[in-house]
């Protein structure tokens, strides 16, 4: 069965060969936000393609790959290069990386993702903590059997932590990094939204609109991890600001903001 228990359990083995030790934070980096990574010391990394029942990756040529090592002097494991339900996967395979990293030890997970603003105070470059989300697209992946025999009804009320949204506000600032914080919606892509659905999302109570993020969130969540999201806004949503949305200003605009997100994911891990 896909992902089953025993799924996980392979994909662990095949991960302890190659190192053993016990990171208890994860990092999951998004589209253009994967720089971070580069800090990391004593780093072994393992190529997903290679790990048992790990989704492939449909990015031509970029398998992704899981990073263990030290970051800011805390043992870390690192998801470059995500998987999304728009590149044909199911929402359970999107959320196969965050059981492999309960299952090395993580108990504390920190997302990023490229969104665009729904909210005109977020331009773009704008780093937002995420307060809350909205699952537009329905899917969600504890659907099935109870793989992992936590609750069959997980609590959602505070699925993001708020204390922690606090702490990374405070190292924000003290680093002088502006940020938000504000609701994050998830769409299911690729193709982006019309300019009806960006009004519709943003009177729901959407801040930002992404393509990812909220199965990994739910699955963590579930599993009784603390979860940190951030979000930079990579560009307005659509008829929010003059241009017509492309992919390749999303990644740059990610690559931009780049410095800021890994003095602030650094910061915030040093003092996990
Ligand atoms: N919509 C959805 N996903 C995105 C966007 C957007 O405007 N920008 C970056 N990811």
């Amino acid at each position: 069965m896909e992902n089953s228990i025993s799924d996980i359990g392979e994909a662990l083995q095949f991960v302890r060969q190659f190192d053993t030790r016990k990171p208890k934070l994860g990092l999951i980096l998004g589209s253009g936000l994967g720089a971070v990574a580069e800090l990391v010391a004593d780093a072994v990394e393992i190529s997903t393609g290679s790990i048992p029942g790990y989704p492939e990756s449909t990015v031509a040529g970029h398998s992704g790959s899981l990073v263990i090592g030290d970051l800011a002097g805390v043992l870390v494991a690192i998801v470059r290069g995500r998987v999304h339900c728009y590149e044909g996967h199911s929402v359970r395979a999107v959320a196969f990386p965050v059981r492999l990293l309960h299952g090395l030890g993580v108990r504390r997970l920190i997302v990023t993702n490229a969104a665009g603003g729904a909210n005109p105070d977020l331009s773009p470059g704008s780093i937002m903590f995420i307060e809350d989300h909205i699952n537009s697209v329905g899917k969600n992946p504890l659907v099935g059997p109870n793989l992992d025999h936590g609750p069959r009804f997980p609590d959602m009320s505070e699925p993001y932590d708020l204390d922690w949204i606090s702490e990374a506000e405070s190292i924000a600032g003290a680093e002088g990094i502006r940020v938000h914080r504000g609701v994050y919606l998830w769409t299911l892509g690729p193709s982006y939204e019309t300019k009806a659905e960006v009004r519709a999302f943003a009177r729901l109570g959407a801040d930002a609109i992404g393509m990812s993020t909220v199965p990994e969130v739910i699955q963590a969540v579930y599993l009784g991890m603390k979860v940190l999201g951030i979000s930079t806004i990579t560009n307005r949503a659509a008829g929010l600001g003059d241009d017509r949305l492309s992919h390749e200003d999303v990644l740059e605009v990610g690559r931009r903001v780049g410095a800021d997100l890994k003095r602030l994911v650094s910061g915030i891990v040093r003092r996990t």
